[in-house]
């Protein structure tokens, strides 16, 4: 990567854990940082995790590209506003250590305060699992780095704060969590800087926001979406909110992807007709806007919608908002106006029965500014992905999309994204 690491704040170990023993006399076992707890034999029952948190998601596919919440962090809590990804482990904000690459204004950007965590931390070496955090002694601070599909990244350190959440059962609890201090942010150059303060990392890693919540009791190792086409939508954590019924579940794969949520094989069917083009695994990544096939599969998909269109739209490559455009005979004005031309895609998971992904043209569609509809599949070759395969936000919108950690299963259901569940 070539960047520079900036050491930011001197603290001996001995200060730092003194300070970690006052805050425990004055908090409740909930609130125990994890620098304190034990991995294992909780004598709990599974009423121990009663509950979730739900959090209203702003933002959209497109123009925006992204979907995000507006996180507290603090005491007295500041207010973040973060890119919801599942495709990666790490939260990190944007932060005065002084920064680099921040762009948000000074007095938006998260301020440390003695609050670094060291490398004798679990958290430290959870966070750089499996590889290992590359301290020279234990009680240095803690460095990330995090570097993402488009080549934007984040450097910085592990800090832990209070993260006030409310829960769906009325109680307001402030755990104490760690999480990235980005001081030296890159941008991919291919797109303009996110406006967001950083990114919310859902991974499944055992460094995440929600790993942490459920090593503390907080809530279950589940977590889900709703993102609406209108835009907006809801995030939860926990296991509450998931519908008792209608849900089709897929096994997480085995096909071992990092720290990715994947599902699969899949084979693509379009318009109801198998495509011959088998064997897909499947990233489930909210960090995406767009979804990426193979390039096999993305061949398929454009031939197969070539054919099919016959030229009763045509090309309009002067609109470059996406690499394939169409052009009606007047301007669309949203997806429904042009989806009558387009076939519903279906990635069907061939190692159980009858789960299916169902993609409507309104799930790899976008109507551009110009009026225009845009495929919203892109081919992961030309981006460097490979082989992988990823369903972006383009094809989880008005869908409730559910991570279950616990069971390493994820799931999904056509839901109304648009209200907020009652809690
Ligand atoms: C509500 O849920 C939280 C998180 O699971 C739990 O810590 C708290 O004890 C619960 N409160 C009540 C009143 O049950």
């Amino acid at each position: 990567m070539g960047m520079k690491k900036q050491r930011i704040i001197a603290l001996t170990s001995l200060f730092f854990l003194g300070l970690f023993a006052t805050f425990r006399g004055c908090f409740s076992a909930a609130n125990q940082p994890q620098l304190t707890q034990k991995k294992k034999g909780h004598p709990t029952a599974n009423n121990r995790f009663g509950s979730s948190a739900v959090l209203a998601v702003q933002g959209n596919v497109y123009p925006l590209g992204y979907y995000y919440v507006n996180l507290k962090i603090g005491s007295p809590p500041k207010i973040y506003d973060l890119d919801i990804d599942t495709g990666s482990d790490l939260t990190w904000v944007q932060c005065d250590a002084p920064c680099s690459g921040c762009t948000k204004p000074r007095d938006r950007l998260y301020k440390p305060n003695n609050n670094v965590v060291t490398c004798v931390d679990p958290v430290c070496s959870a966070m750089h699992s499996p590889g290992s955090p590359g301290c020279k002694t234990p009680n240095e601070q803690c460095d990330y780095e995090v570097t993402y599909a488009d080549d934007g990244s984040s450097l910085g350190v592990l800090v832990k704060d209070y993260f006030p959440i409310q829960f769906t059962n009325g109680s307001n609890i402030s755990p104490r969590l760690a999480f990235g201090c980005g001081y030296n942010q890159k941008y991919s150059g291919s797109h303009s800087p996110p406006s967001t303060a950083g990114v919310l990392g859902l991974g499944n890693g055992k460094a995440s926001i929600l790993s942490q919540l459920r090593n503390v009791g907080l809530t279950r190792n589940v977590l889900g979406h709703c993102l609406s086409g209108k835009g907006g939508g809801y995030l939860f954590f926990g296991d509450d909110l998931v519908p008792s019924s209608g849900i089709v579940w897929a096994p997480f794969s085995s096909n071992s992807l990092g720290k990715h949520y994947s599902s699969g094989p899949a084979e693509l069917v379009f318009g109801g007709k198998s495509t011959g083009v088998k064997g897909l695994i499947m990233i489930f990544d909210s960090g995406s806007s767009y979804t990426y096939f193979n390039s096999q599969a993305y061949q398929a998909t454009v031939n197969l919608i070539k054919k099919d269109l016959n030229g009763k739209l045509k090309d309009a490559t002067e609109d470059k908002s996406l690499p394939i455009c169409w052009k009606g005979t007047k301007p669309f004005k949203s997806v429904g106006d042009v989806k009558t031309h387009f076939k519903p895609l279906v990635l069907s998971f061939t190692n159980a029965k009858n789960i299916q992904l169902q993609l409507a043209p309104e799930a790899y569609l976008i109507v551009t500014k110009n009026g225009n509809a845009c495929l919203g599949i892109l081919n992961g070759k030309e981006v460097g992905l490979g082989n992988l395969n990823i369903i972006g936000d383009i094809s989880m919108q008005d869908k409730m999309v559910i991570y279950d950690n616990e069971k390493q299963l994820i799931g999904w259901a056509p839901a109304n994204c648009d209200r907020l569940p009652k809690s």
